[in-house]
């Protein structure tokens, strides 16, 4: 638990402050694996590009279990990263890709994790990362896109396997839904979808985590001051918005952050196929 001093400053700071601040913290936390294991010193720092809490390699390893497990991860496969961070799952998936002849491709609003990734897998032709400057109130404030016009940076029907962890969960319903018509251009048809978000039902909307309050007709956030921080829709209006972008869900279990849980993931995941 945050000391009191350091809790207030969480709720007075602007975003991109706290962001940093959580981020120093989470730098901080992450000394003793760094000073243990020189592989891990070049690791990205934190306070740069927050992409949330937890140990870089075991959240990284824990997404591409997930994907393997439950979206059909193959080594051959061509990814598409939605939202790719400072590239935790980069990390993980580059020997698999390489090794098995895929490729990936990872998009991010954030300029600093662009370049983060981009350093650390130079000379790595089968791994790509673009920037994009895309508006979202926790993490670009200043972007000069809407998400509502976002175009991903793949061909039509050219990915195998499509992600973003932990991204539609900072979207209003409005650009998941462009997100989510972007997916099914750029999945060729059999392709997979899988993400995570939190998915509100009667029974689902509050818990010890998250308390979310009342935000628009399809949401629920959690900090009136900034809606992007966290944002749950309700599973009806994700199933519509999938529908609607003309794919077909497989599958989707419930994370921990309101039990009971149906995997080990903090969020629900949700995987879905284009016909
Ligand atoms: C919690 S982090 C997760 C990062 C990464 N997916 C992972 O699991 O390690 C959320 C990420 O989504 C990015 N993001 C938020 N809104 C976005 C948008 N509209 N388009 C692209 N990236 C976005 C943020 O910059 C941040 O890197």
């Amino acid at each position: 638990m945050a000391p009191r001093i350091l809790r207030r400053l969480f709720a007075v700071a602007p975003p991109g402050a706290r962001r940093r601040l959580a981020g120093a913290l989470l730098d901080f936390k992450s000394l003793p694996a760094r000073l243990a294991d020189p592989r891990r010193r070049a690791e990205p720092w934190a306070f740069v590009h927050n992409v949330g809490d937890g140990d870089f390699v075991a959240v990284g390893a824990q997404l591409a279990r997930h994907l393997t497990d439950h979206a059909g991860l193959s080594p051959g496969d061509r990814v598409l990263d939605i939202g790719c961070g400072n590239g935790r799952v980069a990390e993980q998936l580059a020997p698999l890709l390489a090794d098995g002849g895929g490729s990936y491709i990872g998009f991010d609003l954030s300029p600093a994790g662009v370049r983060a990734c981009r350093r650390r897998f130079a000379g790595r032709p089968h791994m790509a990362f673009e920037h994009l400057d895309v508006w979202n109130g926790e993490y670009n404030e200043t972007g000069k896109l809407a998400e509502t016009e976002v175009v991903f940076p793949a061909a039509d029907a050219s990915v195998d396997l499509a992600f973003a962890t932990s991204v539609f969960t900072h979207m209003r319903m409005s650009g998941m839904r462009r997100y989510l018509a972007e997916t099914a251009r750029v999945l060729r048809p059999g392709g997979r979808l899988a993400f995570t978000a939190f998915a509100l039902a009667p029974e689902r909307q509050a818990s010890e985590v998250f308390g979310f309050q009342p935000f628009d007709a399809t949401s629920m956030i959690i900090d009136p001051r900034s809606p992007e921080r966290a944002i749950g829709h309700w599973r009806p209006a994700i199933e519509a918005a999938v529908a609607e972008a003309g794919l077909a869900l497989t599958s989707s279990l419930n994370g921990l952050w309101a039990p009971p849980s149906a995997y080990d993931g903090g969020q629900d995941l949700f995987v879905a196929v284009k016909g």
